[in-house]
Formats: structure tokens, C-alpha cells, sequence
């Protein structure tokens, strides 16, 4: 991507509360955009590096983005798409299965799911990927949700555990992880200052 694409990157709508997240890496600046449905062949193309052993389909990514458009951006630099988060509401302590349909985000969602966050080795290490968790994060509380949950996969435990995730365990989740592999975790992060019981 020319850096006069990435101009016109910032003129889309919203951009304005979006700002330069990694200056550090040799890279110049990037940004966490509003994903669109343009930029879906890129995101892929991230998600087939990143993710080899969890593939998914382009209407996963397709129909998140049109369920859920507020939870899904992507990490823009001067070569392009560089990174994705996907995230929705969902029902705690129960987890989509991989490559599958959501159909609908369902009525009375209690918590906010992290589907996938991934980023490309270049801008790893910048805080991009913690700038949006905490993003994330501050729109769940902000939107009443409880709780955060995701799977933790390709050694990823130790990032979340950072950002206030917890493994938990349960038989009927723990059988639905086996959609992903053995070492996929269910992770919970409680957000602070939202009633429990929503
Ligand atoms: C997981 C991922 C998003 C983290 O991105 P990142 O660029 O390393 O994250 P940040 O730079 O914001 O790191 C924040 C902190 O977490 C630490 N960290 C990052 N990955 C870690 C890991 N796997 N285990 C322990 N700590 C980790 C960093 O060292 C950093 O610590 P610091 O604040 O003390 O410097 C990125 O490595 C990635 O895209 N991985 C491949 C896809 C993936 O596995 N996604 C998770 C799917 S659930």
C-alpha cells in the first residue's frame, strides 16, 4: 500500500478517533481501522500466515464483519494490512466452533468474544496488539458486557494472561475446544465496574 493509499485509509469514517500505534518497529506509523469489506482479501491473506493450522472460511470473516462490524479492524501500515482483531457479542462460557456460522449474534449475549486477534511478525512487539485489547475492552465495559472470553491458541496464553485473562475449565467447554487442538485454552477476563449478572 502507498503511503497515499494510507491517506485515504485515515479519511474513513471514524478515523479521527483513531490514532498512530506503532512508530517503533522501522515501519512508520500504523493504525487500527474500521474493517471493511474491501479490505476482507487482505485480512485473509493475514489469517492464512498467521493461523496455517486453523483455517477458516471467507464467509466466517464475512459474516462477522456484517453481525458485528463495531468489533472488527484491521492494522494498517505503508505496505498494507498487517493485522486483524474479529470480536462480537456472545453467550459466556460457550465457545463458536472454528470455521463455523454464527448465524446471529444472540439476544441477551452476556459477554464480548474475542474470535481472533492477529497480527504480522512486523508489528509484533509495538503494543498494537495490546492498544486494541485495551480498546476492546474499555467499548465491552462501556457497552454493559460483564465479561471478555476467547480462545487462546498458537502459545497466545501468556499475552492474555497479561491482559487479565484467566484459563477456565469446564467438561462441555473443554469438548468444544477440541475443535481447535489440545493446547486451546477458554480464557475469561472479568471486567471491572459491570454488574455480574447481566
Ligand atoms: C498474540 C499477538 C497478537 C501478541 O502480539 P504482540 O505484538 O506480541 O503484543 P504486544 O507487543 O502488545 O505485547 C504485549 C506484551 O505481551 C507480551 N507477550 C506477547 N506475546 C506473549 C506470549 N505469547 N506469552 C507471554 N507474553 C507475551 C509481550 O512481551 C509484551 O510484554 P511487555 O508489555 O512486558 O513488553 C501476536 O503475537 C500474534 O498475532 N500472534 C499470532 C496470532 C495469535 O496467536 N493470536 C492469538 C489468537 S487467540
Amino acid at each position: 500500500m502507498a503511503p497515499e493509499a494510507l491517506e485515504e485509509i485515515r479519511a474513513r469514517e471514524g478515523l479521527s478517533e483513531i490514532r498512530a500505534v506503532t512508530e517503533a518497529n522501522g515501519q512508520g506509523a500504523a493504525f487500527w481501522l474500521p474493517m471493511t469489506p474491501a479490505d476482507l482479501p487482505a485480512v485473509m491473506a493475514v489469517a492464512e500466515e498467521v493461523h496455517p493450522d486453523y483455517p477458516e472460511d471467507a464467509a466466517i470473516f464475512a459474516e462477522r464483519l456484517t453481525l458485528h462490524p463495531a468489533g472488527c479492524l484491521c492494522l494498517a501500515d505503508s505496505q498494507g494490512v498487517a493485522g486483524y482483531v474479529l470480536s462480537h457479542p456472545w453467550r459466556l462460557y460457550d465457545i463458536p466452533a472454528l470455521n463455523a456460522l454464527l448465524g446471529a449474534i444472540p439476544a441477551g449475549a452476556s459477554a464480548y468474544y474475542v474470535h481472533d486477534l492477529a497480527l504480522l511478525p512486523r508489528t509484533r512487539g509495538t503494543g498494537a496488539a495490546s492498544e486494541i485489547v485495551d480498546r476492546l475492552a474499555d467499548q465491552a465495559r462501556a457497552s454493559g458486557f460483564a465479561a471478555i472470553a476467547l480462545v487462546a491458541v498458537n502459545r497466545s496464553v501468556g499475552f492474555w494472561q497479561r491482559h487479565g485473562f484467566r484459563e477456565t475449565h469446564d467438561v462441555a467447554l473443554d469438548r468444544k475446544l477440541a475443535s481447535y487442538d489440545d493446547a486451546a485454552r477458554y480464557m475469561t477476563r472479568t471486567l471491572e465496574g459491570v454488574a455480574a449478572d447481566r
